[in-house]
């Protein structure tokens, strides 16, 4: 039995920053963001907008697109660094109830910019065991609320959006062998744990000490910290390495791959992954001149556009690749649209 994308889904806020406007309160310049990263603009949620509720529009996209009821989707699973809240209640659950998944459990999964494929995973285990049942699979972020806006070497960088995909069971069958070859691979390197943090988690508090008992807890104030050479250099050694291996898993060769979607993180970072791989640039979907990075929801804003924009037919072989905090890594492999 193959597992399916049955439909795609995304969305960003209509609010624009562009490195013109940071320009103005910062020491830098829509020149050296560009020149450095790609990056002209990024969407930024607005007001009233959240992680679940852009989250829920683009799965409401999804599930349109894939002519699916809430009430057939099984399982809601959706990769996040930037819950609503945090950790609980998941934005899962907040996502189920606004869509009115009513038969569908929901969880959140963090595995940072890696998270869509590490969700996609999830995903695709609970269909094979439940084939009568669809899932949903998010990513979706508003990191421009934990950015330090003071640090120019980091606030440049994201971009606020979400993306989903309806999974199923291929009906009917299409080509038998999709799910049982399909690889997939999901790793991690936690001796980088500290190049990419979101800081005020549980580690950083004090504990409860005299004067707390019986005291209000201190405000948080997390934000995200990174060293960006360190992250760079990983990642374009990750992203080669593990379209690599997943090409050599099915025995075919990188540059019969069609498309490769990889985590919008820096245009410099895809452009050294395909140097290295020796593949024209024009097969890596490119989107963050005016998106930005978008972690978890990258690779899906991409998938969907690409779908809507008509680029990917049936039959092409495509490769899901991202890296992100943890430090994570995941790839997987699709001939399109079976995973
Ligand atoms: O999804 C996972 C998260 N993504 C990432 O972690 C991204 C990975 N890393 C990167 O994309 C790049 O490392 C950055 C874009 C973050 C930085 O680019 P870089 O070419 O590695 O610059 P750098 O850190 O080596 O900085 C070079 C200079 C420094 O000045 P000095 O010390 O040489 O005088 C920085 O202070 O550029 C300066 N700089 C800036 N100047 C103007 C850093 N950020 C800026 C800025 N505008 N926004």
């Amino acid at each position: 039995m193959g597992i399916k994308i049955l439909g795609t889904g995304s969305y960003l806020p209509e609010r624009v920053v562009t490195n013109d406007d940071i320009a103005k309160a910062l020491d830098t310049s829509d020149e050296w963001i560009y020149s450095h990263t790609g990056i002209h603009s990024r969407h930024v949620a607005g007001e009233g907008e959240s992680t679940s509720t852009m989250a829920a529009e683009a799965a409401r996209r999804a599930m349109a697109a894939a002519k699916v009821a809430p009430s057939e989707i099984g399982l809601v699973v959706l990769a996040t660094s930037t819950p609503d809240y945090n950790p609980f209640p998941s934005t899962a659950c907040i996502v189920q109830g606004m869509l009115g998944c009513e038969n569908a459990g929901a969880f959140d999964l963090q595995a940072a910019c890696a998270g869509f494929v590490y969700a996609l995973e999830q995903a695709r285990g609970f269909v094979n065991f439940y084939p009568d049942r669809k899932a949903l699979v998010i990513g979706a972020e508003s990191l421009t609320r934990i950015l330090d806006w003071t640090d120019r070497a980091s606030c440049i960088l994201f971009g606020d959006g979400t993306g989903a995909v309806v999974i199923g069971n291929d009906e009917p069958p299409g080509d038998a062998s999709a799910h049982t070859t399909a690889p997939t691979i999901l790793g991690a390197d936690g001796n980088g744990s500290h190049f990419i943090m979101r800081t005020g988690g549980c580690r950083e508090a004090t504990g409860v000490s005299k004067g707390e008992i019986g005291a209000k807890p201190p405000p948080v104030a997390p934000h995200l910290t990174l060293q960006g050479h360190d992250v760079f250099a990983f990642a374009v050694r990750k992203l080669s390495k593990v379209v690599g291996d997943l090409c050599v898993k099915l025995g075919t060769r990188p540059d019969e791959l069609d498309r490769v979607f990889a985590h919008q993180a820096n245009g410099r970072i895809i452009e050294a992954t395909a140097r290295r791989m020796k593949l024209p640039l024009e097969k890596f979907w490119l989107n963050l001149e005016t998106t930005a990075n978008t972690s978890a929801a990258s690779i899906p804003i991409s998938l969907d556009q690409a779908v809507r924009s008509g680029e990917l037919s049936d039959g092409m072989k495509i490769v899901m690749v991202g890296f992100g905090a943890g430090l994570t890594y995941a790839g997987t492999y699709c001939t399109w649209p079976n995973l």
